[in-house]
């Protein structure tokens, strides 16, 4: 028998999520700004390296704020505290600085408005856990802990009592949903998130190490024992049918667990930062396992502010002072920043109105909430990415002392984009009839069914429409409230994008209602419903804000062609990508008969295709055998040397336009990006 491939299939997401890096960037903050010692109540994050590492800097990690000498700064940890223990540390008089982890900051918000409104507090979640203990510390007397269906099978609630549940944030998507079920089943009107609670880190994750659990022999998962989601990846992994352990000290894995096995799932818990994960790749390499693939189930975005006391102390993200000299490396991380500071802007605008919204009622903040878990799960960020590099790349952040440069203005132009794509996703996916976007339900799909579930009154298709609707519409007021600052040129140029978006979507459907595979329509749809709003209007946006409107004609030149390229690959992503990468459906296009260009060239082609086409108006086509003509058309080879012929215009558009050398290999980096890529 042949000796079985040793390899690492490694998760991604995996490891350290946002509300770890700013834990222990906190504390590292602290240090610098008070010196040492600086306490810290609990572990920082439930891991015993990162624990060691900040005691070896000068933390000092207690049990409790009773520890802590009067006057002395006490950092909270990520899990957050409850009421009393905040009491208790101003009676001592210490100086906090809170690292809860914002998204838990957010469940004590929740305990606090549902206790207002409810008899019973239900804490889904584990006794003893730091989390729970804060979270219920707000309101004790009505709250109780379910940690299990058993548990939530004993419990007993005098008929009449109303009732709301929440969850831990590391809860198992998947057993939180059972425990839910059943408090659903036997307290009549229950409220609650639904899994929203649980955070967008521990979903991923568990969604990560379920796909590399169905290939793996295997799984390891870098974590501390007490880091319940790490001890939950383990559990979900183990549930998908792999045998799974966790692993504290990556130096430690014994080659006798790799005994017969032949591929080693890879992840880390979200406490554990990336260097363990390294350290883990080294020992499996010295044990004969150095081969390694990546699977991406999703990408992430989320990063947050430091808390304000240390915002406060003069020790922000810097993003304020922009650098004199347009110099590569400067350039490339002020581009990073200013990107942080747009998810940050798109997350603080989205959870304060999630916040007024539910303070109402908590139906009311529903497509709020729907539209935070689209920004949330991810998405490549193109349009922002395209706006900020538009604006450095006109020198936007090279200008001298007597130039105002207004760095809020871009990222709020880039965050009103993302925005805008935002409401653009959320009533494309009705008009297309998808049920999948960023590799969750789509907003119309998950409240239809919700609808269904909870067997309310009406069509839950309508009901779910109606969300996705208000969802969408509510994306674009925001975006248009981002937006509300942009003046001249730059106002224009919005107003333009928006409007050429729906118009180029009205095309989309009306030549999939008329069945019309023309070449030249098909491309104009593309360019106009896509590319100008992915990558020519953001780029010129950012120019036009940094003062150089001039560099409109480059912009439009790239941008149509890279933005054509892009659509294309949409499309081929569509008719023969991976679900699991795109994470979104594949066929839709050919199913809904969108005429896309892929469709009309091959139709120009190939005889088959555009009978199959023309076919396609009766209710008796076959969707895949025009899929299958399609391949046999070879079509798809024509449109790659497109992509190519696009990717080469629009290179040459930027040859001559005068831009830093650096920013030109930076957008034809970016061409290369948007259409070569596989999600
Ligand atoms: C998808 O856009 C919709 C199109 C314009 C083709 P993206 O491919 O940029 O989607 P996300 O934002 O990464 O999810
Ligand atoms: C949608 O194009 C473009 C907009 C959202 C404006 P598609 O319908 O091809 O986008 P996907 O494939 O659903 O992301
Ligand atoms: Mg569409
Ligand atoms: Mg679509
Ligand atoms: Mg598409």
């Amino acid at each position: 028998m042949p000796s079985a491939p040793h390899r690492v299939l490694l998760a991604e997401p995996r490891g350290a999520c946002a509300g770890v890096h700013r834990a222990i960037e906190t504390v590292e903050r602290a240090l610098q700004v008070h010196g040492a010692p600086v306490y810290v109540r609990k572990q920082i994050v439930h891991n015993e390296h990162v624990v060691r590492d900040l005691e070896g800097k000068g933390a000092r990690f207690v049990d409790s704020e009773e520890e802590v000498p009067a006057g002395a700064v006490c950092v909270f940890s990520a899990h957050g505290v409850s009421p009393r223990v905040r009491d208790n540390a101003r009676h001592r008089g210490l100086t906090v600085i809170d690292a809860t982890c914002p998204l838990v900051a957010k469940v004590h918000q929740e305990v606090v408005r549902f206790a207002r409104d409810k008899d019973t507090l239900i804490l889904v979640g584990h006794v003893g856990h730091e989390e729970i203990e804060g979270t219920y510390g707000e309101a004790p007397e009505r709250t109780v802990v379910v940690g299990s269906v058993a548990e939530a099978g004993r419990l007993d609630l005098a008929p009449g009592t109303s009732a709301a549940y929440l969850t831990q944030t590391t809860l198992s998507v998947d057993d939180t949903a059972e425990i839910v079920a059943v408090l659903e089943e036997r307290i009549p009107g229950l409220t609650g998130p639904g899994s929203a609670d649980i955070c967008y880190a521990s979903q991923n994750r568990q969604k990560a190490v379920k796909a590399i659990a169905g290939r793996s022999d295997l799984v390891l998962v870098v974590g501390s024992a007490n880091s319940s989601n790490s001890v939950r990846l383990v559990e979900v992994a183990r549930a998908a049918g792999a045998d799974a352990r966790l692993v504290p000290d990556p130096d430690l894995i014994d080659a006798a667990w790799l005994e017969g096995v032949g591929t080693v799932g890879l992840t880390a818990g979200a406490s554990a930062p990336e260097a363990l994960v390294e350290r883990a790749l080294r020992r499996l390499a010295d044990l004969g396992f150095g081969d390694v693939e990546t699977e991406v189930t999703a990408t992430e975005n989320v990063a947050f502010r430091l808390p304000p006391e240390l915002e406060e102390a003069g020790t922000s993200d810097g993003a304020g002072a922009p650098p004199k000299r347009a110099d590569a490396h400067a350039d490339e991380e002020t581009c990073g920043k200013l990107l942080d500071r747009v998810d940050r802007r798109i997350a603080e605008l989205l959870s304060a109105e999630e916040a007024r919204w539910s303070a109402v009622d908590a139906r009311v903040a529903v497509p709020v909430a729907a539209v935070a878990e689209l920004v949330a799960a991810g998405g490549k960020r193109l349009r922002p990415l395209f706006c900020v590099t538009g604006f450095l790349a006109a020198g936007g952040a090279a200008a001298d002392e007597d130039t105002v440069v207004d760095e809020d203005a871009v990222v709020d132009a880039a965050a009103a984009l993302e925005l805008l794509h935002a409401f653009a996703l959320i009533h494309d996916d009705i008009m297309d009839n998808s049920p999948t976007r960023r590799g969750a339900p789509t907003v119309h799909a998950a409240y239809t069914d919700l609808h269904a579930r909870r067997a309310w009154a009406g069509e839950s298709r309508r009901y779910g429409e109606a969300v996705a609707l208000l969802a969408g519409d509510l994306a674009l007021s925001y975006a248009n409230r981002l937006a509300a600052g942009l003046t001249g040129a730059a106002a224009r140029l919005w107003h333009e994008l928006v409007t050429e978006m729906i118009i180029g979507q009205q095309l989309d459907v009306a030549l999939a209602a008329e069945v019309e595979p023309d070449p030249d329509l098909a491309r104009w749809v593309a360019v106009c419903k896509s590319g100008r709003y992915t990558i020519h209007r953001p780029l010129a946006l950012g120019a036009a804000i940094a003062g150089r409107p001039g560099l409109h004609g480059v912009f439009e030149a790239y941008g149509v062609a890279a933005g054509e390229a892009f659509q294309l690959r949409d499309d081929l992503l569509d008719a023969f990508g991976d679900a699991t990468v795109t994470g979104k459906p594949t066929g839709l296009d050919l199913e809904e008969h969108k005429m896309t260009l892929l469709i009309a060239l091959a139709a120009a082609r190939d005889p088959r295709v555009a009978r199959l086409v023309e076919d396609s108006r009766h209710a008796d086509w076959d969707p895949a055998e025009l899929r299958a003509a399609l391949l046999a058309s070879g079509v798809g080879a024509e449109v790659e040397e497109r992509i190519d012929a696009l990717v080469a215009d629009a290179r040459t558009a930027l040859a001559d336009a005068g831009l830093p050398r650096h920013w030109r290999l930076r957008l034809e980096e970016l061409a290369d990006m948007v259409a070569y890529r596989d999600r």
